[in-house]
């Protein structure tokens, strides 16, 4: 035997059915089980969403995980571990749902809510004595700017050893990025995201090493009824097979077309992560850019002069799309609040998808030219 890497892994199938011995494991639509069964009951536990699981543990490196409805719930379940009164550190870019649910959770529990750019290192230094929990995305929606994981986990453990740091690495995915081995506590995506790939269904799931926290999340799924449903986990458990091979082919298209877009005069700036090769290993199919400052409100313009984009609120799928993230992603977010990230109506952002490239490139050239 050798020690086979995290995606032969993930490839195999995990949970074993007595006696059919099928080579993927089908779907089991079934709410009850016999009282022998380990299962019990779906709302605690299914076959399918534990292969999910098994499958999400080996491409993590994790020892636990735990599939949920949507990204959000996967969210919300693990605010569940702050308790009244303590204090919760977000990061400033993050997606604009998640901001007010922090926000909504901090006035219920009269948190303390600190904002702080956490990809400045003078920043991580004001991460408050006693903080409890830490959240970020990083690369972060919207910009793309990196964290250091091993950075804000040294520094608030430092003060506080209970502190949970959570990263949402949905836009990484555990192929490039995994946080448990820089020191996080939890790794949580939107599954609805890379791991579906064909915008057809919703999910979320947790990843932690620790097996306290893990039962705690396992608990609070079982009484809040937040488990992911059969169809919906064999579903994103097949989708995962190609993962590898859809991230492979959204890195090339969005490096060539990155570089087609950066000729272009009506562009100011393009977002793109920091690959560093050591936290973040490689990138998607997802990235932002602002127009020109002399363009006057364009982007009802350009969206509507694109022929191959799509304009829903799907992403990191198998079809191209175009969304403003000040009308769209970032909607519940006030004036106010889109104006201190700095998210206004210049900004856009393209997930690129597996039409033809040079289709691409004619779609982006003649909708730039319409803006002339
Ligand atoms: C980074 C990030 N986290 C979480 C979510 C929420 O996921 P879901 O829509 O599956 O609830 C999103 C959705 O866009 C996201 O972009």
């Amino acid at each position: 035997m050798f020690k086979k890497s995290p995606i032969t892994e993930m490839l195999k199938t995990h949970i074993s059915i007595d006696g059919a011995d099928p080579s993927v494991v089908p779907i089991f639509q079934n709410s009850a089980f016999e009282s022998t069964s380990p299962y019990f009951y779906t709302r605690k536990a299914n076959p399918n969403s534990s292969e999910f699981e098994s499958a999400m543990m080996a491409l993590e490196g994790a020892t636990n995980a735990v599939s949920v409805t949507t990204g959000m719930t996967a969210i919300n379940l693990v605010l569940n571990e702050i308790k009244v009164g303590q204090h919760l550190v977000i990061n400033k870019d993050i997606y604009g749902c998640s901001y007010k649910l922090f926000q909504r959770v901090a006035k219920k529990l009269n948190l303390d809510l600190t904002v702080l750019d956490l990809s400045k290192e003078e920043e991580i230094s004001q991460i408050p004595i006693g903080c409890s929990m830490i959240v970020f995305e990083t690369p972060t929606n919207p910009f793309l700017k990196t964290i250091d994981i091993k950075k804000v986990s040294l520094k608030a453990k430092q003060q506080n050893p209970d502190c949970l740091i959570v990263v949402d690495n949905t836009w990484a995915t555990p192929l490039f990025q995994r946080p448990l081995d820089f020191g996080a506590d939890v790794s949580l995506y939107s599954a609805t995201k890379y791991f579906s790939g064909h915008s057809d269904v919703m999910g979320g799931v947790i990843l932690t090493n620790n097996d306290l926290l893990a039962e705690n999340l396992r608990q609070e799924r079982f009484y809040s009824g937040a488990i992911l449903s059969p169809f919906s986990a064999w579903l994103l458990r097949r989708s995962l097979q190609t993962l590898p091979l859809r991230m492979a082919a959204h890195y090339s298209v969005t490096v060539e077309l990155c570089n087609f877009l950066k000729e272009s005069k009506l562009i100011k700036k393009i977002y793109y992560p920091d690959i560093d090769g050591k936290q973040l290993t490689s990138y998607g199919g997802i990235i932002f850019f602002e127009f020109s400052d002399d363009l006057e409100d364009p982007y009802v313009k350009f969206r509507d002069g694109l022929n191959v984009f799509g304009t829903g609120t799907g992403m990191a799928c198998v079809t191209s799309m175009v969304a403003q993230p000040y009308s769209g992603s970032h909607a519940s977010m006030s004036e106010k609040e889109k104006e201190e990230m700095r998210v206004h109506k210049k900004l856009v952002r393209l997930c690129f998808g597996f039409e033809d490239v040079e289709d691409l490139k004619r779609d982006l050239s003649l909708a730039l030219a319409s803006l002339a």
